[in-house]
Formats: C-alpha cells, sequence, structure tokens
C-alpha cells in the first residue's frame, strides 16, 4: 500500500490536523501567501514525485480564494509529478447552482468541476453534495460522503417524544428520506418558496408535526432564513420541540440567532466548514475529519467506501 501524502489549503487547517492524525502521516510543507498584487503566491515545499496527494480543502468561508488556492495547490503538484491528486473538499462551494433555474444564470457546478480538472486534479472527495447529479458533472472519480450517520447516532441519543424528520423544502427530501429510514420515524415536508437569497416563504407542511418533536433536516444551512422559517411553520402547526440537524453550518451572518428565534432548541452539524460564529451548547458539533481519514485510507488501498455507509 502506498501512504496517502496529505495537505492542507488554507481554509480549514484543524480538519487537516485531525485527518492527518487518523491516517497517522503527516501534512506536507508548503509556502502559500500573497504577492504584492494580491495574487497567491504557492510553492509545494515537499518532495511529491510519484505520490497520492490529497489535498484538504473546505470551500466556505472565502469560496473564491480557497477554490483559487485549490486550483494552484492542483497545478503546482501535477507540474511536480505528483501521481495523483485528490481534492478533499467537505464542503463543496458553488454546488447549489447545478441547473438554469433562470435565465441568463451559470451552471457554477458544472464550471467548478471543469475548473478542478483543468488544473490537475484526479478524483474528489466530499461530502453531502448539494445534488448527487453534481457528480456527473465530472469525468474523474468522485466519492460524495454522507454526513447522516455520525448526525443520525447523535439524534438517537436524545430523549426525543413522538419525533418526525421534517424536510424544509422539496430538495431535502430526499435527505429527510434517509433520516427517516435511519431513525425508523416519520417524515413531513414543507412546500418552500424562495423570495431571494436571503427570504423564503413557507405556508403549507404536507404531514403530521402536532405535539411531536421535530427534526429539521438539510444539506447545509447559509443564512439560516430556510431553517428558522421552517421552525417558526412547525411551532404555528403544533409542534411541541423543534431541532436541526445539517451537515454544512455556514453560519452566515446572524444565521444561529435567527434560528434560536424561530424557535430551533437544538442544532447539530459537523465540521465540514470552519465555524465562523461562537456557539454556546446548544450547538453540538461532531467531527466528521475521522470519516475522511478512514476514506482515504481505503481509497489508497483501493477498499470499498460504501461498506462504510450500507
Ligand atoms: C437549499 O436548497 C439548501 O438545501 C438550503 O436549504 C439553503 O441553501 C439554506 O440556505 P439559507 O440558510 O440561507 O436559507
Amino acid at each position: 500500500m502506498s501512504t496517502p501524502f496529505l495537505f492542507s489549503g488554507s481554509s480549514h487547517r484543524d480538519f487537516a490536523v485531525k485527518v492527518a492524525e487518523q491516517l497517522n502521516v503527516f501534512l506536507g510543507d508548503v509556502f502559500c501567501g500573497p504577492f504584492p498584487d494580491g495574487e497567491i503566491n504557492l510553492q509545494i515545499l515537499s518532495n511529491v514525485r510519484g505520490a497520492d496527494v490529497f489535498v484538504v480543502q473546505s470551500t466556505a468561508g472565502d469560496p473564491n480564494y480557497n477554490l483559487m488556492e485549490l486550483f494552484l495547490f492542483a497545478d503546482a503538484l501535477k507540474r511536480a509529478s505528483a501521481k495523483s491528486v485528490c481534492a478533499v473538499m467537505p464542503y463543496f462551494a458553488y454546488s447549489r447552482q447545478d441547473r438554469k433555474d433562470r435565465p441568463r444564470v451559470p451552471i457554477t457546478a458544472k464550471l467548478i468541476a471543469d475548473l478542478l480538472t483543468t488544473a490537475g486534479v484526479d478524483r474528489v472527495l466530499t461530502m453531502d453534495l448539494h445534488s448527487g447529479q453534481v457528480q456527473g458533472f465530472f469525468d474523474v472519480p468522485v466519492d460524495n460522503l454522507y454526513g447522516r450517520p455520525v448526525l443520525a447516532s447523535e439524534l438517537m441519543k436524545m430523549d426525543l417524544r413522538d419525533p418526525v424528520v421534517l424536510a424544509p423544502d422539496l430538495g431535502a427530501v430526499k435527505i429527510a428520506r434517509a433520516y427517516s429510514n435511519h431513525l425508523e420515524i416519520d417524515f413531513a415536508v414543507i412546500d418552500k418558496r424562495r423570495v431571494n437569497s436571503e427570504q423564503v416563504f413557507m405556508t403549507t407542511i404536507i404531514g403530521d408535526v402536532r405535539e411531536r418533536d421535530v427534526i429539521l433536516v438539510d444539506d447545509m444551512c447559509s443564512t439560516g432564513g430556510t431553517m428558522a422559517a421552517a421552525a417558526r411553520l412547525s411551532k404555528e402547526h403544533g409542534a411541541r420541540r423543534v431541532l436541526a440537524a445539517f451537515t454544512h453550518g455556514l453560519f452566515v451572518g446572524d444565521a444561529l440567532e435567527k434560528m434560536f428565534s424561530g424557535g430551533i432548541e437544538h442544532i447539530l452539524t459537523t465540521d465540514t466548514v470552519p465555524s465562523p460564529v461562537k456557539y454556546d451548547d446548544r450547538v453540538k458539533i461532531i467531527s466528521v475529519a475521522p470519516l475522511f481519514g478512514e476514506v482515504i485510507r481505503r481509497i489508497t488501498c483501493n477498499e470499498s467506501i460504501s461498506d462504510i455507509f450500507y
């Protein structure tokens, strides 16, 4: 077995360190700073000739910078004769624009896929892509992991009364069904209309939430608008308590306050993105870095990854 060679981009070094610990390897040396004009000045300092290299870069926070840095990593590694380059993107930015839902808009998920492979990426390892179909935008292997098993097992430890999984929009039905199967409980769904990137409009819940503990699930939370509106609607429909579980907690701006004031009591999420905010014990963050470490080991040994999930 060849040993995976791991590098960390600058977006989420804590996560990369945990992955390295899981794999019992050191992070490769790299110099990365700005040129005087703001361009990125990057140099790989370790010898990577013939190596299977994994670059950990979560593309949240400053997606444009983080993506550009990742492209430069891939280009530099390929030119330094790395055998393969895997982009380890715990959170894959720009994946929400995966089709032309309005006239004259880009399909950013496809563009990022093209840019990654042009830069030299041979494989992508990510988690809970906004839609699974984004894998088809790549002509290289994409391993899309699920955050559900770690979040669901945390939910199972909680004292929930007559719980029901609630999808805050039709796009979340698939993930809600997976949670409902995993937890062996009902699921319901909300009819959501988006007014703009920060405002949503919800009036109807398809399913029964009255006198029940509602678990809102989604792939991600950005401004918290979706979760807050869904919590409010659940309460209006007689929900007893509302909790939220999502993989990527971007927590943009006052997302947390918005969700708490909407009536969410507890939030469960993972560490796929570095947390930009301080949180109290109403928020629980479960690390998926060990899972990424194990998957990288399996990729290096040509072992099955789906075995972990089924
Ligand atoms: C939308 O389709 C996504 O799954 C999320 O529901 C959405 O992106 C969350 O955004 P926000 O937190 O800003 O409402």
